[in-house]
């Protein structure tokens, strides 16, 4: 028999339905709550609140779970690659060998930007921000190929294949053009090598001389992207969404989750994580200061990549990360104080009653500029890397919201707590 959960308000009784997901997750269904009682559910920020079954991504943040279609991320990390990972996050299963193919030269094939895409970047000025320039860019890209951004569900799907492969690859396209750009460099076309190795070729080879990759360096590149390429409903994911809900089509969703990302309160957080070592190595600190200010409460001094919404116990992708920062650092023989720092702050904060009291842990953020900045990325490049890890999740996401007969456009509502009625003045009467 289904499960329901009794609700009383006001002496009447109300029957809520439960719906447990797959893993035994718990919700109470309030979809019909506002009619049956005249009552919404509060839950400022949604951290409560589930706005969609998928069948993504499974997180559990009390226990640092994180599975992608099933398959533990720790698997993924291990054995996978990032372009895999990508097929398994979007179609739901690891590819077969026929699969894997077809999806690679997709992305291959769709690698280039076009001329007058190039155009648009002499647009911007040299230092603008690179998150407003890839949403922007990524947001032209409905305008460049109309045919499959229609703003039809049922077309867009029909072409979704191609849009996806082509948002991916060109997404990693336009952020190493963006390195070029901004740093007076001349655009370097892509080669018909795997996606990585592309990445890097685009950003660092010299026109006539090609950038030779390490095998540690791809590898590395390969984990970080991997172990961004999705992650529930974050902040950027819920947005793709929340666009995508209103029939918009695929890339324009996906510049909408960029320009989410771009907050340093989520994708921007490697930036700041970055920006506080320096400090802490350029004032020879030991990170006290910082600690101490961080339990201040307030927001703007929080310990950058410490702490996650949903992750109260670990975050699984920062031991990976970890991990993966101490062998690239170790193959490629650099010895970055910044690694020390970041040790010792955290072994620092780990001791803190304020950050164990408050589950506070180092999220995926935490060591994955380090990362970057052994690759020769520089720090205002780490969040457009976490866009082009995380658009196999924003894709698989919109698709999901494309493909649900039932969908409904996301309208969540508030309590209203401005002013009551009250009537016009005309200027001359107002104090
Ligand atoms: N440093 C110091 N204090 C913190 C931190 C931090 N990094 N994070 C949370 N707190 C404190 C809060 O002030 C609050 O204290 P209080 O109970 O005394 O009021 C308590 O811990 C609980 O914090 P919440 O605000 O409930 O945490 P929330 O789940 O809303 O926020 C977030 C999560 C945004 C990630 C937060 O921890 C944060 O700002 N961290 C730093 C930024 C960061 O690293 N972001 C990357 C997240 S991972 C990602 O997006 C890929």
């Amino acid at each position: 028999m289904a499960m329901t959960a009794q609700l009383k308000l006001d002496d009447k009784e109300y029957s809520l339905p439960v719906i447990v997901g797959t893993e035994g997750e718990k919700a109470l269904d309030t979809r019909k709550l506002r009619a049956d009682t005249g009552y919404i559910a509060y839950d400022q920020g949604y951290g409560n609140t589930g706005s969609c079954e998928s069948a993504i991504t499974y997180l559990d943040g009390e226990n640092g779970i994180l599975r992608h279609r099933g398959y533990p991320i720790e698997q993924l990390a291990q054995h996978s690659n990032f372009v895999e990972t990508a097929y398994l996050v979007i179609y739901g299963e690891l590819p077969t060998v026929e699969q894997r193919k077809v999806f690679s030269g997709r992305l291959r094939q769709h690698a280039a930007i076009e001329p007058q895409m190039q155009a648009i970047f002499q647009g911007y000025p040299k230092d603008a921000p690179p998150m407003a320039m890839l949403s922007s860019i990524v947001a032209s890209l409905a305008a460049h190929y109309p045919q499959l951004a229609t703003n039809d569900f049922e077309k867009d799907l029909a072409n979704f294949d191609l849009a996806a492969a082509m948002a991916i690859s060109k997404i990693r396209t336009i952020g190493a053009m963006l390195y070029r750009y901004q740093n007076g460099l001349p655009y370097v076309p892509p080669k018909d090598i795997p996606f990585c190795d592309n990445l890097l070729h685009m950003m660092f080879s010299e026109l006539y001389q090609d950038y030779v990759v390490a095998p540690e360096v791809t590898r590395a590149l390969n984990t970080l992207l991997l172990l961004h390429a999705d992650h529930e409903q974050n902040c950027s994911t819920s947005t793709v969404r929340m666009v995508g809900s209103s029939a918009a089509n695929l890339f324009t969703s996906l510049s909408a989750g960029i320009c989410a990302l771009s907050g340093p309160l989520h994708g921007g957080a490697n930036t700041a994580v970055m920006h506080m070592l320096q400090s802490i190595h350029d004032e020879h600190d030991d990170g006290t200061r910082f600690i101490a200010a961080a339990k201040s409460g307030s927001k703007s001094s929080r310990l950058m990549g410490f702490g996650h919404a949903v992750y109260k116990n670990f975050d699984p992708r920062a031991k990976i990360i970890g991990q993966a920062c101490d062998d690239v650092l170790t193959k490629l023989g650099i010895n970055d104080p910044l690694l020390a720092i970041a040790k010792n702050l955290e072994q620092a904060a780990l001791k803190d009653d304020y950050f164990l009291s408050r589950k506070l842990y180092p999220n995926v953020d935490f060591y994955s500029g380090i990362i970057m900045r052994a690759l020769g990325i520089p720090v205002n490049m780490f969040t457009i890397i976490f866009a082009i890890g995380r658009a196999p999740g924003w894709i698989a996401n919109w698709r999901e919201v494309a493909a649900n007969p039932k969908g409904r456009i996301y309208r969540p509502r508030q309590v209203y707590a401005g002013p009551v009625k009250r009537d016009y003045r005309p200027i001359a009467q107002r104090g």
